[in-house]
């Protein structure tokens, strides 16, 4: 993907497959480095345009209400915008109220303020349709996880007037996991538990070994046997060192 600034036409890149800027910021949660804070965990780093704004308090609504799923799966929420720590700490208050949780709990993931635009402007996170009072790029929605080997897994760019769905986040994220430790695709609209796709790469006699719960190919018009399924593996397999692929039972 290419983003654009468009104030300078400065191009910068984030690409599937590169390690993220190891940026360091202050959040809610107090000065981060992203690796540091990362560890071993996954990431999801998304960008929203601005404090006290409607469609953003629905959102970082939902992401809260599912903060212990993201945690399940080891993965740690940041959210970012181009305000000051002060007005993330008070709106963070708004949008406890707006899930009425209890008064006084804490925000549940780190609101990281950017209020001198640099990481937007880095990370190529604008928006160039939408502006704010001054007539700058608002931040647009971006979503980007962030592998345990902090490279970039997956990127999604929304334009400011349209709100993320968390739920697909949290699927993808599923997708992204089972796929990182066994060698198959997820088809569309795939939830957990579902057949997975046994990719093209993976000869037949190979996937007969690999997927001992069986693969079933189904007949097209071309007579070519791509489109095989295979049921979601539980186990997990894991390339050491020499590049072999080791596998446990979950
Ligand atoms: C909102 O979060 O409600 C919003 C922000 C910028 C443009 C449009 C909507």
């Amino acid at each position: 993907m290419q983003h654009r600034d468009t104030e300078t036409d400065r191009c910068c890149r984030m690409l599937l497959g590169d390690v993220f800027p190891n940026f360091e910021a202050d959040s809610t949660f107090g000065r981060m480095k992203l690796h540091d804070f990362l560890r071993d965990s996954w990431g999801v780093l998304f960008s929203h345009p601005g404090d006290f704004t409607p469609v953003c308090t629905t959102e970082l609504g939902r992401a809260a209400q599912l903060s212990p799923e993201f945690s399940k799966r080891n993965v740690k929420l940041m959210a970012l915008s181009v305000d000051s720590l002060q007005e993330h700490h008070d709106w963070s208050k708004d949008i406890m109220a707006y899930n009425n949780t209890e008064p006084g709990s804490q925000f549940p993931f780190p609101i990281i303020a950017d209020d001198r635009r640099e990481l937007v402007e880095k990370l190529g996170m604008l928006d160039p349709e939408e502006k704010d009072h001054n007539g700058m790029p608002l931040s647009a929605r971006c979503v980007f996880v962030i592998g345990p080997d902090k490279k970039l897994k997956l990127s999604i760019l929304y334009p400011a007037t349209t709100g993320r769905n968390f739920d697909e986040i949290l699927r993808v994220i599923d997708s992204l996991q089972l796929t990182a430790h066994n060698r198959v695709a997820t088809p569309v609209d795939w939830r957990p538990g579902n057949s997975v796709m046994v990719p093209p790469r993976i000869p037949e006699t190979e996937a007969a070994m690999l997927f001992p719960a069986g693969v079933y190919t189904k007949d097209l018009p071309s007579g070519k046997k791509y489109l095989r399924y295979t049921p979601q593996p539980n186990t997990h397999q894991q390339r050491t060192t020499d590049g072999e692929l080791e596998t446990s039972h979950l």
